[in-house]
């Protein structure tokens, strides 16, 4: 198992709450989960545009993003727009100030000045927590390289719960199947660690020669009550598991004989659920699925499948995407007052 694999002094972080960054999943117990969660139910209508809401009427989000990104920053920035704020945004490092030498803390000072609430990704562990202790606004934390992603893992428990809870399922006692990169690929780690707050879990793992797990979490996770177990195949992990969670190869942050040596065939298919007996499995992915070639991802021929979880993950991504402004900014929903607007447009566009 590798050992690189979380963002230093995580664990001192206080609580999410009002004013506060969001870095890590360390910073929630199971109340302060079950609050956001509440958050996040509360906000569908909003989300599914049934209702229009202007409470973040003024305030301004800096997103700023420094690796290649499609749904956590749309999410994020429709998250903030949904609620009525506003939005200005920079992506990647050619066309930001860091590309003439600025550093983190600069950075974040000046665009703290231009915000309420700032969204940061950025390739080196620990940087987003760096950018916060600059920062004179809430940071959250949407990826920092190999370390966490919190918001992920958030929008993939309350995905869990719901999946399971349709089949009469919790995920207390559940048995979750993890495959795939799971040393470079963040959003299993910091999914392990929020998991790690519930009772009783077993989480089969599988993952290719040099991509295993980090022993950090494998830890973190027994010491916290629950089982890991190492299997040598995807068949044998995924046999009777209630939910399996895929991950994609994560090539930008390997060496590229590493990257080679990893690229045939699909992780998971439809053929190999059917030979595990387990075609009615729970499926989630983070997403980006790898569609190329031999890109040892998710294949596409398990999408009709009934436990396709995929794409309500990234529909759930935009309630706690807002859940968590609403937390950072001290919003109280209850005082919030929604109105229901006429929308031909939305009529005509989902006839
Ligand atoms: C993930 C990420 O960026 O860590 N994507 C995402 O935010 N949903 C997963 C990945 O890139 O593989």
């Amino acid at each position: 198992m590798s050992d690189e694999y979380t963002s230093p002094a995580v664990s001192e972080l206080p609580p999410f709450e009002q004013g506060r960054h969001l870095l890590s999943v360390s910073q929630f117990d199971l109340p302060g989960l079950r609050q956001l969660f509440a958050l996040a139910d509360a906000v569908d209508v909003i989300a599914k545009r049934r209702a229009v809401c202007t409470v973040l009427d003024g305030a301004m989000l800096g997103s700023l993003f420094f690796e290649p990104s499609t749904r956590t920053r749309l999410s994020f920035e429709s998250a903030f727009l949904r609620l009525g704020g506003e939005v200005t945004t920079t992506t990647g490092f050619t066309f930001s100030s860091m590309a003439k030498g600025e550093s983190i803390a600069d950075t974040a000072r000046v665009v703290s000045g231009y915000s309420d609430a700032l969204v940061v990704r950025h390739p080196e562990v620990g940087s987003v927590a760096q950018f916060a202790a600059a920062s004179t606004v809430p940071v959250i934390n949407a990826g920092d390289g190999t370390g966490e992603h919190p918001s992920q893992a958030l929008l993939d428990v309350y995905t869990l719960e719901k999946e399971l809870a349709v089949r009469d399922k919790k995920v207390d006692g559940c048995r979750i199947a993890v495959i795939g990169d799971l040393r470079y690929g963040r959003t299993v780690h910091s999914l392990l660690k929020l998991l790690s707050l519930y009772s009783e879990i077993t989480f089969q793992v599988f993952a290719p020669p040099s991509l295993e797990l980090p022993e950090g979490i494998a830890q973190y996770v027994r010491q916290r009550g629950h089982n890991v177990s190492v299997y040598d195949s995807v068949i044998a992990a995924v046999a009777n598991a209630d939910v399996v969670y895929a991950t994609r190869v994560q090539r930008e942050r390997m060496t590229h004989e590493l990257a080679q040596a990893n690229t045939n065939g699909d992780l998971l298919n439809r053929a190999l659920l059917a030979e595990a007996g387990n075609l009615d499995v729970v499926i989630m992915h983070p997403l980006p699925r790898d569609s190329r070639p031999d890109s040892y991802d998710l294949s596409a021929d398990v999408d009709e499948l009934p436990g396709l979880a995929i794409f309500h993950q990234t529909d759930n991504g935009l309630n706690i995407r807002m859940a968590v402004f609403l937390t950072a900014l001290g919003v109280n929903i209850d005082a919030v007052t929604l109105t229901t607007k006429q929308r031909p447009w939305k009529a005509a566009l989902r006839s």
